[in-house]
């Protein structure tokens, strides 16, 4: 069980100083800060644009011990794996709804993997659950949007905690179950009630006005349900 810090929510003026204080207080409360979340956009699968291979390859050299969880929302994630993999990315999680991967996400999920890096799926908010279960075999975790995808900030859409329940039932013991969107100590007890076991934070951790009262109370969420 931990949160993941998704630094788009991150002053990127000040980047390192800023992840490391909120990666110090997650360690503190036992909740993580040893993962961060990275949200690479297009402006194509989604209305907005981050950043890319270069940036993060730069972020990995200021932080090479922690595992990259890198959440492509691209419309092709195949074509650009082994770019972020070779930029620091330890696992790659792709849309189902990516243009590239129509009609063969298990071949996507192969690919991925020869990278070496390891394989997520997801989906947005509207894309029925059985569109994910044909590469349940081939990935490792498998990530539920519980906002549209684009931008931090967002409302919790609580109707995504049934693909949740749903799914929980399905994975195997070492396939991880993560959330991602809207996800605040309130809204990450609902997820950990439905067996999510990781949970990726931008705004409510970045923007708290007492970080370290938040990853407490995130700790009181999720490991102390
Ligand atoms: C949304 C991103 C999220 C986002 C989460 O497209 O995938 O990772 O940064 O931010 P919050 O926690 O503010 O909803
Ligand atoms: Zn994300």
């Amino acid at each position: 069980m931990k949160i993941l810090p998704s630094i788009l929510s991150a002053d990127f003026a000040h980047f390192a100083a800023d992840l490391s204080d909120v990666l110090g207080h997650c360690s503190h409360s036992l909740v993580g800060g040893d993962v961060i979340h990275v949200d690479v956009m297009d402006g194509h699968l989604v209305p907005n644009i981050s950043f890319g291979p270069p940036v993060i390859s730069k972020i990995r050299r200021a932080f090479p011990d922690i595992f990259f969880d890198v959440h492509l929302m691209i419309d092709q994630p195949v074509r650009y794996a082994a770019d972020h993999r070779n930029a620091g990315a330890d696992r790659i999680t792709f849309h189902v709804e990516a243009p590239e991967v129509a009609g063969d996400i298990v071949g996507a999920c192969r690919a991925i993997s020869e990278t070496g890096a390891k394989v997520g799926i997801t989906l947005k908010p509207g894309t029925p659950l059985d569109a994910i279960f044909p590469a349940l075999p081939y990935v490792d975790l498998v990530l539920i949007m519980s906002v549209e995808p684009g931008f931090g900030g967002q409302k919790f859409m609580a109707n995504q905690l049934e693909k949740c329940r749903r799914i929980t039932p399905m994975l195997r013991e070492d396939q991880i179950l993560e959330i991602d969107g809207g996800i605040n100590p309130d809204t990450a007890k609902l997820a950990c009630d439905t067996g999510v076991d990781w949970f990726v934070v931008g705004s409510a951790i970045f923007d708290a006005p007492d970080r370290r009262d938040a990853a407490t109370q995130f700790a009181t969420s999720i490991l102390h349900p």
